[in-house]
């Protein structure tokens, strides 16, 4: 049975809806040795801010229960180096590369998207929202306060015609608002989304087992706390959502197709298995191969809520 599993994100053709979620997989050309990159949807890369960043002391990285916990605090080449050494080398992979961007500033993330719009190998840019909120003098993140998101994404959407990815933060009461902040702004996707803040302490040292006190939860044991927030996005806005959190095979990510989700990107488990997202996608295609779906069109959005019979 053929199986044809491309979708569009706005304007963007995704040969397959399963990417590589960012700062999971570097700028993507570190993988070529091990990974057939050709095969994937498309590769976000680690998040590029205008100047380069060191990233937070170690450690940076610690395993929790089901999941993992990290710090790393966008350490990243800056946009300049960024555009001269690492996106020439990912546009050479012939796959979609995805720019995530964060901004310090308005000014900034207009700056990131200027720039960005002039590139023919960016296919899309990626706002990451999980950045601290300078313009609404709050302690909230850009993600957690919808008029904060709607400046953000309204700025960055007067500098680009590129496909416009708004990442938001699940860690919010309603998620709904936010995201359809971000929509009425201008942005042709919703990714769903980042970590969970969180902290995981030694008692034997009293200490926090991150360098810095508190990281992003992220793994397995998110992935009910992400399925839930895209099915409630996917019923609040009109553009597409992409499903992040805790997808190892493919039937976790049919739990995100299900909940409204029309990609996914898969991230910690790459550092298990650096081939993670090829693995998922080929769990895909046998799921659909034997449910006799002919696309992804099928299975995107057909959670079933009647009751159960029998
Ligand atoms: C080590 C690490 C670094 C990350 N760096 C970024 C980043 O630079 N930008 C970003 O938007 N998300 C970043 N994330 C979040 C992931 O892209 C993803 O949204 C999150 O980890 C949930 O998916 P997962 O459970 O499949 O990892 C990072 C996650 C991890 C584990």
């Amino acid at each position: 049975m053929i199986v044809d599993v491309c979708v569009r994100i706005g304007t963007l053709q995704l040969a397959n809806p399963v990417l590589v979620a960012a700062g999971t997989f570097g700028y993507g050309v570190e993988f070529q040795q091990a990974v057939r990159l050709k095969a994937l949807g498309g590769i976000v890369t680690k998040t590029i801010t205008l100047k380069p960043r060191t990233g937070n002391p170690p450690p940076r990285l610690v395993e929790t229960s089901s999941g993992m916990l990290n710090s790393v605090g966008l350490q990243n080449v800056g946009l300049d180096a960024f555009l001269s050494e690492k996106l020439p080398e990912a546009a050479s992979l012939n796959i979609p590369v995805i720019v995530s961007v964060l901004g310090e500033s308005l000014e900034d993330v207009q700056v990131l998207c200027a720039r960005l719009d002039d590139q023919p190998a960016v296919a899309a840019i990626e706002l990451n929202l999980s950045c601290p909120n300078l313009t609404h003098a709050s302690a909230l993140m850009v993600a957690q306060d919808a008029d904060a998101t709607r400046d953000l994404v309204t700025a960055a959407r007067a500098k680009t015609a590129k496909p416009l990815i708004a990442k938001l933060s699940p860690d919010v009461t309603d998620i709904r608002p936010v995201a359809q902040a971000a929509e009425r702004a201008g942005a042709d996707a919703i990714a769903v989304g980042n970590t969970f803040t969180g902290m995981s302490l030694d008692p034997r040292t009293r200490r926090s087992r991150l360098g810095s006190l508190a990281g992003g939860l992220s793994g397995p044991a998110i992935r009910p706390l992400a399925v839930y927030r895209v099915w409630r996005v996917s019923q609040a806005v009109r553009c597409p959502v992409i499903g992040i959190g805790g997808i190892v095979r493919g039937e976790d990510a049919v739990e995100f197709f299900l909940a409204g989700a029309s990609a996914v990107a898969v991230g910690t488990a790459h550092f298990a298995d650096p081939a993670a997202a090829l693995a998922v996608l080929k769990g895909l295609r046998r799921y659909l191969a034997r449910h006799r779906m002919a696309s992804m069109q099928e299975l995107i959005g057909t959670l079933r809520t009647d009751a159960v019979s029998g």
